[in-house]
């Protein structure tokens, strides 16, 4: 276990904010956690924070508490198992269970690779990408309840997922600390590649298509072209600091779609095509990416924040110096500007601490 007084978090947030917290506490197991709240957190500061790979934050001050992060890693897989179950210590990269899940031939893990963060932080957020949502692949999630002092299971039932949401995120939110992830992962192939053009991504890296494709495809090869992909349109972490996605794509009434078509055609012309999901119960998931290109934001800069170029959805601290009020500022506009032109209300993805 490891305790940091007067800690800078600049690298503990993948957005690059330069606050500080009062306290950092890394432990390595979930005895030191148990301790830790057995002791009734020392003379540690109040509040406290939970994070993974800060990859999903965004720091607006320096924070007054203390920060928590999960060391404990391990992969442990049961092999016995029909579908391999596999047990993941909240402090592992997702990424590195994903890569994990590849080497093994396992399927189900694929379509998630190269998403920034950690195991812990993955089954609170509901991560998802092209086709996948992490909920799709989880038998049930290992917490210590900080309330009872005592270790719970969930099942993934009980875990509430929605898109990126979780129990976790709402009524207990504080309350249940991930310590492991049990993911339940396919000996048989299991593609899901009908998002986008995954497919023919697919099929142009195998070199093969229709039934021919299934005879040589491989999680190992679906990973890397969902990482090629991810390379090619969202910003490389270590090179530009972002949270990824910073606003959730709103699911709205399709009355509201409707109305975003007629603004839409004054615009675009009367045979525009708006983007839009069938989200079922007669709503339509709109893609974010696009009501804030259509305000014009795409590639925008002010200061030391932009609008990503190929990804509008992305918000970055375009010179590593940017501000938690300089980020506010945009993200303010573009809800303005959006509200304004369609009518429609964008919410963070992004956590605000
Ligand atoms: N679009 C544009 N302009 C652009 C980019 C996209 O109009 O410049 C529109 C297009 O209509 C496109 C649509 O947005 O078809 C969807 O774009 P994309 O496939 O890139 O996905 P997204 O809905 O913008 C979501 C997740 C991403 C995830 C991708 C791929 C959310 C909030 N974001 O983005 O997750 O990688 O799907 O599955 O749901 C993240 O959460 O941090 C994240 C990156």
């Amino acid at each position: 276990m490891e305790i940091i007084r007067d800690y800078d978090l600049t690298a503990r947030n993948t957005f690059g904010m330069k606050v500080h917290c009062a306290c950092l506490v890394e432990y390595d197991s979930v005895g030191e956690l148990e301790k830790l709240y057995a002791g009734h957190l020392y003379d540690l500061p109040k509040p406290v924070l939970h994070i993974g790979g800060g990859s999903n934050l965004l720091f607006t001050k320096d924070f007054p508490g203390t920060v928590f992060h999960s060391r404990i890693r391990f992969i442990d897989p049961d092999f016995q198992s029909t579908d391999c179950c596999v047990e993941v210590g909240a402090g592992v990269v997702f990424d590195d269970f994903c890569g994990w899940a590849a080497e093994n031939n396992l399927w189900g893990a694929e379509n998630l690779s190269y998403i920034p963060g950690e195991t812990g932080a993955a089954a609170v957020q509901n991560i998802g990408a092209y086709g996948v949502e992490v909920k799709d692949i989880i038998y049930k999630v290992k917490c210590f309840d900080a309330v009872t002092g005592r270790i719970v299971e969930f099942s993934r039932d009980e875990c509430g997922y929605g898109y990126r949401e979780s129990l976790f995120k709402t009524d207990r939110k504080g309350r249940y600390v991930v310590t492991s992830v049990v993911f339940r992962l396919h000996r048989t192939p299991a593609p899901v590649l009908d998002y986008g053009h995954i497919r023919s991504a697919v099929e142009e890296e195998a070199g093969v298509s229709g039934d021919e494709l299934l005879k040589v495809l491989t999680p190992g090869l679906v990973r890397k072209v969902i990482t090629d992909v991810r390379k090619t349109k969202l910003p490389e972490p270590s090179e530009t600091g972002s949270a990824g996605s910073f606003f959730k794509n709103p699911v709205v009434p399709k009355s509201a779609y409707d109305k975003v078509v007629s603004v839409a055609r004054l615009s675009l012309g009367d045979n525009c095509t708006v983007p839009g999901y069938d989200a079922g119960s007669g709503f339509v998931k709109i893609p974010a990416a696009w009501l804030i290109e259509q305000c014009g934001w795409k590639g925008y800069i002010e200061g030391n924040v932009g609008v990503y170029g190929k990804q509008p959805l992305v918000l970055v601290n375009v010179t590593g110096n940017a501000s938690p009020d300089e980020v506010v500022a945009l993200e303010r506009k573009i809800i303005r500007s959006v509200m304004e032109k369609f009518d429609i209300q964008l919410h963070p993805e992004v956590e605000h601490v």
